[in-house]
């Protein structure tokens, strides 16, 4: 066969692409530096939940970030549906950037696999690095 005629398919879903994927493409997770990135990478781990699950419960006090590696997810608000979630996105940040409840409920629509990292984890890549930045000056 001719060159042109080949498609190429790219495999991911090793566990450092996926998660670094997701953080980049997060609004409140991009202007990470690489070296927390890659500390939140190392840092997370494995988990799953069955179909129906309730992830996160809007109101509870948040402790866990997620990256959504397999399966969908629903966001709904006081019972109204947000948007669905696919693999390769952030979810659960909010409430542990901004020190406040769950702002909504994640439930799950299919059995789900996780990367999840704990809140005290997270606050500490976040203020290391913050603070190694600060005392450069
Ligand atoms: P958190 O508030 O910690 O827990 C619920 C999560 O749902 C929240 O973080 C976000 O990750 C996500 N979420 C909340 N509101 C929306 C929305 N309008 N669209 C998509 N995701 C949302």
């Amino acid at each position: 066969s001719k060159l042109t005629d080949v498609t190429l398919t790219s495999y991911r879903k090793t566990k450092d692409e996926l998660i670094q994927r997701a953080l980049m493409d997060n609004d409140f997770m991009k202007h990470l530096e690489h070296g927390q990135i890659l500390t939140i990478m190392d840092c997370m781990y494995p988990t799953s939940l069955a179909k129906g699950c309730c992830v996160i419960q809007e109101g509870d006090d948040g402790s866990t970030v997620y990256v959504l590696e397999e399966g969908m997810v629903e966001v709904t608000k006081q019972g109204k549906k947000l948007c669905t979630i696919g693999p390769g996105k952030v979810f659960g940040e909010l409430a542990i950037l901004y020190n406040c409840t769950r702002t909504a409920s994640v439930t799950a629509l299919t059995d789900i696999k996780l990367w999840a990292i704990d809140r005290q984890g997270f606050q500490t890549i976040m203020m290391r690095t913050g603070f190694i930045k600060h005392s450069q000056y």
